[in-house]
């Protein structure tokens, strides 16, 4: 869906200890894995737990669009009947991948070596966001792309016809772009190596290879080289989602900011080219612990349980544990607002092209709450007020941004006055069930 309709105005207001457990949602990186992957192999592929955010029901109907049959059969539990890799029928409607970067991108990378056209259209904010760094790597394998100025959507593709594989070295930290170039290399002929220089998430990794790619990963002085086969007959595969550590950090920042407070977040993937945040967390001295560390479908997983931390430091977040918490930025911005001293967040400028410049809108909204902030292109620095000693009492706009609306609903929980947005509508692309959630632990979010 290209809107969200009517602004959804929010207040979040203190008061007191939250308390309980929170299930949070499916992971959204592993949703839209689990449906274009399904698409992507021959016959029915099973998920449980799947999210069913905006972002990846978008996915779900652009994978009926170019040919999968997706069926929702209630609770989580949904199927997908794949064409093949190189199955994919032309859609005869523009795609519209809502507000999901993710979707767009590596559907953009699935159809990219296929004798195909299809044309791609998205929300304001995924409308604004850069797709040539999709769209080089496809060229080179003789895909053409047709979008507005500077790369931006709406924009069509014309697949390659007999694509050959490439070898891409990608330039900035994205597991979009990794993913996309290994989706494309699947329906190129030989082999497609693609080199990370820093590890980012490693879903695609190691789902391809779950559906029976053959792909090798090698670390070398060049980076993460990762080297795929073409052309393999994918096998369907049955997929339990785990719970998403990018949703799991709003309840446990709210444990720890909101006084008194603790909140068990059970069934947390911690993958660890996802789990960054909670390292810095506890660095800071936050009052943040793994229980019941196992094992499910492949990945590490715990519960985590917060407690109210009136006692965090501000720290320097080691910038090469960037790509392992990038979504979660905001938040730490949020909790780093109630440590006492310096943040300070350096090479993060990736932030910038999310689904708004997130380092503004943390900023600005942060500011407007009475917080100090020091920003440049590449570094956030939030100057820490103590426990009890943010004032809160701004209105933060939230640029159809899920993880920015969340991040200062989460604020306001600690802040003396209440904290307003003016909208959450976008949660509901990745955490549907966020305010119900967040009000069973006890916490006062309203709509206005
Ligand atoms: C994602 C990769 C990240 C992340 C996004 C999900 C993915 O984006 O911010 O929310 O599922 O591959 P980049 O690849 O742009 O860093």
């Amino acid at each position: 869906m290209s809107g969200h309709g009517d602004p959804i105005p929010m207040t979040s207001r203190a008061c007191g200890a939250l308390s309980g457990e929170a299930h949070v949602p499916g992971d959204k990186s592993i949703s839209h894995r689990s449906l274009i992957l399904g698409a992507m192999a021959v016959g029915e592929t099973k998920v449980s737990g799947l999210l069913e955010g905006q972002d990846v029901l978008d996915t779900g109907r652009a994978m009926q669009a170019f040919g999968a049959g997706v069926i929702n059969h209630g609770g989580g539990n949904w199927s997908v009947h794949g064409v093949g890799v190189g199955g994919f029928a032309e859609p005869d409607q523009v795609i519209d991948c809502g507000n999901s970067g993710t979707g767009v991108r590596l559907i953009m990378g699935a159809m990219a070596t296929s004798p195909i056209t299809a044309t791609f259209t998205g929300d304001a904010s995924l409308n604004g966001r850069p797709m040539g760094r999709i769209t080089d790597p496809l060229a080179l394998f003789g895909t053409q792309s047709y979008g507005r100025k500077n790369g931006r959507l709406p924009m069509t593709i014309v697949g390659a016809q007999d694509a050959a594989p490439v070898r891409y070295t990608v330039p900035m930290p994205s597991a979009q772009v990794k993913s996309a170039v290994l989706l494309a290399g699947l329906n190129a002929a030989g082999e497609t190596v693609v080199i990370e220089k820093e590890a980012t998430r490693d879903h695609s990794e190691r789902m391809l290879t779950g559906f029976g790619a053959n792909l090798s990963v090698e670390d070398t002085s060049e980076g993460r080289v990762i080297t795929l086969q073409g052309q393999p007959e994918l096998k369907p595969q049955t997929i339990t989602v785990p719970r998403d550590p990018s949703s799991a950090a709003f309840p446990v920042c709210a444990g720890i900011v909101a006084q008194g407070s603790e909140v068990l977040v059970p069934g947390i993937g911690l993958n660890p080219t996802r789990a960054g945040l909670f390292t810095t967390l506890q660095e800071m001295g936050a009052d943040l612990t793994f229980e019941n560390m196992r094992e499910e479908g492949g990945e590490p997983v715990a519960d985590l349980r917060a407690k109210f931390s009136d006692n965090m430091k501000g720290i320097e977040v080691p910038p090469e544990r960037a790509a392992s918490m990038i979504d979660e930025y905001p938040v730490l911005s949020v909790v780093a607002a109630f440590a006492t001293g310096k943040t300070v967040m350096r090479g993060v400028k990736e932030l910038r092209v999310k689904e708004s410049d997130r380092i503004d809108a943390m900023a600005r909204g942060l500011e407007a709450c009475g917080v100090t902030i020091e920003e440049d292109e590449d570094t956030f620095i939030v100057h820490g007020m103590g426990a009890g000693g943010v004032p809160g009492g701004g209105t933060c706009a939230t640029h159809l941004d899920h993880r920015i609306a969340m991040s200062f609903m989460v604020l306001g929980l600690g802040t003396e006055k209440p904290v307003h947005i003016d909208d959450g509508g976008p949660i509901a692309t990745s955490f549907p069930i966020f305010e119900d959630l967040m009000r069973d632990l006890g916490a006062n979010i309203t709509r206005d």
